[in-house]
């Protein structure tokens, strides 16, 4: 945003031109803060500030919901509600996004060289990137550029997707500039949509589990009668579901290895057929469990957290340490 005195500088039609557009973007904003949430049917609409440029720019506002540009202080938590395939464009955007989804269902068929074991995006990313609680892709495009504490940098979305790469698929990142990477940010871009640039949505993330003492002999007796009869007795995977474990499985670098993260993710997602019906007990136990199994290394972990500022449930030792906690207490 250009400051005032470059404004006065400038020729008095241009100058005026241009604070009524700088008018007009507060206006905007302070529309956007006083509307509910969840009138996102009904939002201010401010051109070219889609929950991504080139996805928003073209074909219509997916279920009628605008997006309006607000700044991250500005936007609350909204509803998960993503557009169906259905409602994708037609035209060039619209196969990108239908590339971008089939990466995010067949990623080891469609990118051999860039996934090292047997899970696919959407075997975290439930439901397509959709569902509550798995970490949904919805809104997630307009977060990005975030701060990391993981790196201790600013990331793009390229990056995020590339860690997943990385760790996740225990794979190679994929250049930023790839067509498959463009796909797939198509993709993340067209779920988004409707969601205010830097909004939270409902549901976002893994959601929360109580920091309970594990007990991973409880965790094995449970993995045993809820869990094998999918992903195996000796949680390498069968043909319905991925290793959890193993040289097939996550690394150590993962998200999903930090136990408290599983937790999560098992607490409201499995077992697959009756979500829900562990207790937070029961999902500590059984992801404890399955996090103490042996796994593929990812060497450049010593340099996560360069801040020293690691969870408190990180399965392996940084450089940095952690600094925060030698700090003295207020
Ligand atoms: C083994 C499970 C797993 C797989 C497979 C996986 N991810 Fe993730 N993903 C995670 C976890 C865990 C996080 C969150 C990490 C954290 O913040 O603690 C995450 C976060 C993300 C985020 C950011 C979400 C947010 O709420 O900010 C994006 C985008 C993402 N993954 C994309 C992908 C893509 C694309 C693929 C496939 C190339 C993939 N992931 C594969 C587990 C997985
Ligand atoms: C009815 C079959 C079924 C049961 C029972 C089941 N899962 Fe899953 N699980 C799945 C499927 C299917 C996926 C996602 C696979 C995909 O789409 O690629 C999955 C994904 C996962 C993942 C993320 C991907 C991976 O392999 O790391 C974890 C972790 C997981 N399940 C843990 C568990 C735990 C722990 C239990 C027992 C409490 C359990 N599951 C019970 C079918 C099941």
């Amino acid at each position: 945003m250009p400051a005032p005195t470059v404004i006065a500088r400038l020729p008095r039609a241009l100058a005026l031109a241009l604070a009524a557009a700088l008018a007009g973007c507060n206006a905007g904003d302070v529309a956007t803060k006083a509307a509910p949430p969840a009138a996102s049917g009904a939002g201010v609409v401010s051109d070219g500030a889609a929950g991504g440029g080139t996805a928003g720019g073209a074909g219509p506002a997916a279920g009628g919901a605008a997006v309006a540009f607000v700044g991250a202080a500005a936007a609350g938590v909204v509803p998960l509600r993503a557009p169906t395939l259905a409602e994708a464009p037609d035209g060039p955007l619209g196969a990108a996004i239908r590339r971008g989804h089939a990466l995010m269902l067949a990623t080891r068929d469609s990118l051999p060289g860039h996934v090292g074991n047997r899970l696919r995006c959407v075997s975290c990313h439930l439901d397509e990137g959709r569902r509550p609680r798995s970490a949904p892709f919805v809104g997630v495009y307009g977060q990005f550029p975030q701060y990391r504490s993981r790196s201790g940098s600013v990331i793009s979305v390229e990056d995020r997707i590339n860690g997943c790469f990385q760790r996740s698929l225990n794979g190679k990142p994929l250049p930023a500039a790839s067509r498959a990477m463009r796909d797939m940010v198509a993709y993340l871009a067209f779920v988004s949509r409707g969601v205010p640039v830097g909004a939270r949505v409902e549901g976002q993330g893994f959601g929360e589990v109580p920091a309970l003492e594990p007990d991973t002999a409880r965790g094995a007796r449970i993995f045993a009668t809820a869990c094998a009869r999918c992903h195996g007795a000796d949680g390498q995977g069968t043909a319905i579901a991925p290793p959890v474990w193993g040289p097939d499985s996550y690394n150590i670098g993962a998200g999903m290895a930090r136990p408290r993260t599983a937790a999560a993710f098992i607490r409201w997602n499995m077992p697959f057929d009756r979500p829900g019906s562990l207790s937070d007990q029961d999902a500590v136990d059984v992801a404890y469990y399955i996090d103490s199994k042996p796994r593929p290394d990812y060497a450049p972990k010593a340099d996560d957290w360069p801040n020293g500022d690691p969870p408190a449930d990180l399965p392996y030792a940084t450089k940095a340490g952690r600094r925060l906690a030698t700090r003295a207490a207020p």
